[in-house]
C-alpha cells in the first residue's frame, strides 16, 4: 500500500491551554509548543486556536514522491487544488476547509511482547496479571483514526477515497463508511452532520487494560470528562473507551483494532442498526451520536 499511516491531526480550539493540559494527562508527550508525540508515531497532535472547535489539518504518509504525484493528479479530477512544498503536498478538503497534508513518511514499526492471558485449560501466565502491576501514566502509541462529520458526507468522502485514496474497509449506509490508509480497518470515517466538525480522535494503546487504566486516571481528574465505554465495537471489533476534552472534542483510547493486510480477503461488509455502533457494553449516550455543543456550532459557523 502506498499509502502507510495518518501522520498527524491538528485541532482547532478557542481555550488552547487547557486542551493542551487535557492531552498531556491523556498522556501524550507534549514539546511546550501545542505539538503532542506519541511514543511510537512521533508528532501526531498540534492543538491551536480557533473561534471554535474543528478539525484545522489532517496528515497523510506515503511511501514515495510517486505516490505524492498520483495523488496531486487524482485531486485534480476532482478539481481539487493542490500546492507541491518538496515531497509533500497541500491540499484543501471542498465541505468543511480543512487542510490535507500528504507527505513522503517513514513507517510505523511497532514493536510489542504481546501481553500473557490465561485462558480455561490455558496457562500463558503465571503469577499476576502485567495489568495489575503497571504503574505511572499510560502512553498512547500512536495517532489510530479520526472520525470527521460533514455537510456533505458523500463529497468528503469521495474527497478521502477518489482524492487521497483510501480503501473502504466497511460501510453503514446512510451513515458512515470506514475508511483506511494503512493495515488498520480504518483511519477516517465520514459521518453525515448537520455543521461540519471534528467527532473524534483515536488513540491506540497497548491492551485493554491500558484502556481501563487511562480512562480511569482521567475520570479520576474529572469525571465530567466520561463519554462512552467501556466496550467493543463490532465494525473494526476495537475495545473502546471515549472521553471529552475541555473544547468538546471526544478522544478515543483503543487496542486490539482489526487489520487488512492482504485487501484481496477482505470483503468489505454492510452493517446496520446497532452492530454498526458496537458489540458490547453499555448503550452508547445521546452525546456520543449528537454532541451537545453541534447546535451552538451551527449557529457559530453561521454567523462567522
Ligand atoms: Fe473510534
Amino acid at each position: 500500500m502506498s499509502l502507510h499511516r495518518l501522520t498527524s491531526v491538528t485541532i482547532g480550539v478557542p481555550n488552547v491551554d487547557e486542551t493542551v493540559t487535557y492531552y498531556e494527562e491523556f498522556g501524550l508527550t507534549h514539546h511546550g509548543d501545542g505539538s503532542f508525540s506519541t511514543a511510537d508515531g512521533g508528532q501526531q497532535l498540534r492543538i491551536a486556536s480557533s473561534s471554535q472547535r474543528r478539525l484545522l489539518e489532517i496528515g497523510i504518509g506515503v511511501d514515495d514522491p510517486d505516490d505524492v504525484d498520483r495523488i496531486a493528479t487524482q485531486l485534480d479530477k476532482l478539481d481539487l487544488a493542490t500546492k507541491r512544498e518538496g515531497t509533500s503536498l497541500v491540499t484543501e478538503e471542498p465541505i468543511a476547509g480543512f487542510r490535507a497534508t500528504v507527505s513522503v513518511s517513514p513507517h510505523i514499526e511497532q514493536a510489542s511482547d504481546p501481553t500473557p492471558y490465561n485462558f480455561p485449560g490455558r496457562i500463558e501466565r503465571e503469577g499476576r496479571a502485567p495489568g495489575v502491576l503497571r504503574e505511572g501514566p499510560v502512553k498512547p502509541r500512536k495517532l489510530g483514526h479520526v472520525v470527521i462529520g460533514s455537510t456533505d458526507q458523500e463529497a468528503t468522502q469521495r474527497f478521502f477515497t477518489e482524492g487521497i485514496g483510501f480503501k473502504v474497509s466497511d460501510r453503514v449506509p446512510g451513515l458512515a463508511a470506514f475508511m483506511r490508509c494503512s493495515t488498520d480497518h480504518h483511519n477516517v470515517l465520514v459521518q453525515q452532520a448537520p455543521v461540519n466538525f471534528l467527532h473524534h480522535t483515536s488513540w491506540q494503546v497497548e491492551d485493554i487494560d491500558e484502556i481501563g487504566r487511562g480512562a480511569t486516571a482521567m475520570l479520576e481528574n474529572d469525571p465530567d470528562r466520561h463519554v462512552w465505554g467501556l466496550g467493543r465495537h463490532h465494525v473494526g471489533s476495537n475495545f473502546f473507551w471515549y472521553l471529552k476534552d475541555p473544547a468538546g472534542n471526544f478522544s478515543e483510547y483503543y487496542s486490539d483494532i482489526d487489520c487488512i493486510v492482504d485487501d484481496a480477503l477482505w470483503e468489505p461488509g454492510v452493517w446496520e442498526g446497532a452492530k454498526g455502533l458496537y458489540n458490547w457494553g453499555p448503550p452508547p449516550p445521546p452525546s456520543f451520536l449528537a454532541p451537545e455543543d453541534l447546535a451552538g456550532m451551527m449557529t457559530g459557523a453561521h454567523s462567522s
